[in-house]
């Protein structure tokens, strides 16, 4: 793990996030179907997960499934409910050893009762974990994330408790699913596309985009220290000079 090219902890940005694309194209280049490409992005998430916080990641965020998704043949989106709730089952025995805590980001309540309450146990038994937060983000967009957090703000100003002019922009990220935490400092999209997707798009007003031309299930370790380098080499200068 620890090679002479992977860069120092002191290096590794404090909060990482994945966009895990290209699965689909992955099982079409091998004349398979779309949800076997998901099966290979699947494992390939317990890999990338175990091997970001084997370097000191302190939060992971990683994005599963859309809104917009749902828009996908039944079939698919089928193929993807099996495959998290084998995931979730999964983390359930084994992150359970690795001291991640895990947390989801977007509207869970869209999802079976079986997988909601499968979402309730891992969140509650990785609860008392102290090392990396790996955040999934299922049934999530940004658009819909700050469209909630207006209407808690605005039900606040309604019942009287807040003016609109004391809104300040920590209450917003308070509002948001990542309440409390850092933003992101780097994304990280495989698959060629460079765009963002709706994926936090008020968390990542100064993130570092990096953008691989590799398909998800074959993004190993080393494209992550691949990124982790581009990072290093940037200069972030958040509107300073
Ligand atoms: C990402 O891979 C997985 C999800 C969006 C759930 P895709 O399924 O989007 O793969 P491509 O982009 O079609 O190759
Ligand atoms: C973004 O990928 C969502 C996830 C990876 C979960 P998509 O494949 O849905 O995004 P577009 O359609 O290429 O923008
Ligand atoms: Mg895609």
């Amino acid at each position: 793990m620890a090679k002479n090219n992977t860069p120092g902890a002191a290096a590794v940005p404090q909060h990482i996030g994945i966009i895990m694309d290209g699965n689909g194209r992955w099982a079409k280049k091998r004349g398979l179907p779309r949800s076997a490409g998901h099966t290979a992005g699947a494992a390939n998430f317990r890999t990338i997960t175990k091997y970001a916080s084997s370097i000191g990641v302190k939060y992971l965020t990683l994005y599963a499934f859309s809104t917009e998704n749902w828009n996908r043949p039944q079939e698919e989106v089928s193929a993807l409910m099996r495959l998290f709730k084998q995931y979730l089952e999964e983390a359930l025995r084994d992150f359970m050893d690795e001291n991640i805590r895990v947390r989801f980001l977007g509207d869970v309540a869209a999802f079976s009762p079986e997988l909601q309450a499968l979402i309730h146990r891992v969140e509650e038994a990785s609860a008392v974990k102290t090392g990396m937060v790996l955040n999934l983000a299922m049934n999530y967009g940004s658009r819909a994330e700050i469209t909630r957090a207006m209407r808690t703000l605005a039900s606040r100003v309604q019942k009287g408790d807040l003016q609109p002019e004391e809104i300040t922009e920590e209450m917003i990220s308070a509002s948001l699913y990542t309440a409390g935490q850092p933003d992101p400092d780097l994304i990280i999209r495989p698959s060629g596309e460079e765009r963002i997707s709706n994926f936090l798009l008020w968390q990542s007003a100064y993130t570092e985009f990096v953008y691989m031309d590799v398909l998800w299930p074959d993004f190993k370790p080393k494209h992550l220290d691949e990124a982790i380098e581009k990072f290093c080499g940037r200069n972030r200068r958040f509107g300073g000079v």
